[in-house]
């Protein structure tokens, strides 16, 4: 059940047999030569509403832009600072308490997101008892990486052994391969693996990573290999939703 396709009445309903919700959250960045620029956004999305469909989940619109500052001195990334990130996950789940949510679940398809929503989801608790909305006591907000998911590491280990790497990913980019077939692109990749190195600016990040690509091999990636990441996350992340709303 997806938010955006639910009137108020249904969402009402629906609130009176769960307060849990299904949050995607991506990135808008460049993904190496093959790899498109909503990668983090598809992926988190489709998987949000596979997660969505198996539990019966409501999943709310998708987070598409995040902290992506450092793939800025690629053209067609977008964006946001830490601090906007930040408000932005405040005001989605501020409003979402109000309406009677207590169990935010948000699945990431992007590393550089991680460590500004956990700030969001500390700032966002105190925020919540100063506003005195009834039931924000029990807000939990939990931050799920499908790309960190134990299923998709070992597939990725046995598909690409050490190609898999960091940013740009083979896993990745084969989940866009089997929801976006049409739009697979056909690019000569150079055989040699990218350095994998730390991030600073991004003029330092085009310079160290001049094809975009951390580590990873992408031209394994096949949409067969795709639909298997995604029935993966979609099955551990549904499994863990499900204990997320039952604990305490
Ligand atoms: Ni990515």
């Amino acid at each position: 059940m997806q938010l955006q396709l639910s009137t108020w009445p249904e969402v009402e309903e629906y609130l009176k047999i769960s307060s849990g919700i299904v949050i995607p959250i991506g990135s808008t960045e460049q993904h190496g030569p093959n790899g498109l620029i909503g990668t983090d956004a598809i992926c988190a999305e489709a998987i949000s509403k596979g997660v969505g469909d198996e539990t019966e989940a409501l999943v709310g619109p998708t987070i598409n832009v995040g902290m992506a500052l450092h793939h800025t001195s690629f053209p067609g990334t977008v964006s946001l600072r830490p601090s906007t990130l930040l408000a932005l996950v405040q005001d989605y789940i501020t409003f979402l308490t109000k309406a009677g949510f207590t169990k935010f679940f948000f699945i990431n398809g992007h590393g550089g997101n991680m460590a500004t929503v956990k700030a969001a989801f500390a700032q966002t608790y105190t925020h919540l008892s100063e506003l005195q909305i009834p039931n924000s006591d029990r807000v939990q907000c939990r931050l799920a990486n499908w790309f960190l998911c134990s299923s998709v590491r070992n597939l990725a280990k046995e598909l690409y052994g050490d190609r898999e790497g960091s940013h740009a990913t083979a896993s990745e980019v084969a989940v866009t391969q089997f929801l976006y077939p049409e739009a697979i692109k056909n690019v000569e990749l150079d055989a040699q693996l990218p350095p994998q190195d730390k991030i600073y600016g991004p003029d330092d990040f085009r310079r160290r990573h001049p094809d975009g690509r951390m580590g990873s091999d992408p031209s394994m990636a096949t949409p067969e290999h795709g639909e298997r990441f995604y029935k993966a996350a979609v099955k551990e992340l549904s499994q863990a939703y499900r204990e997320f709303l039952q604990a305490e």
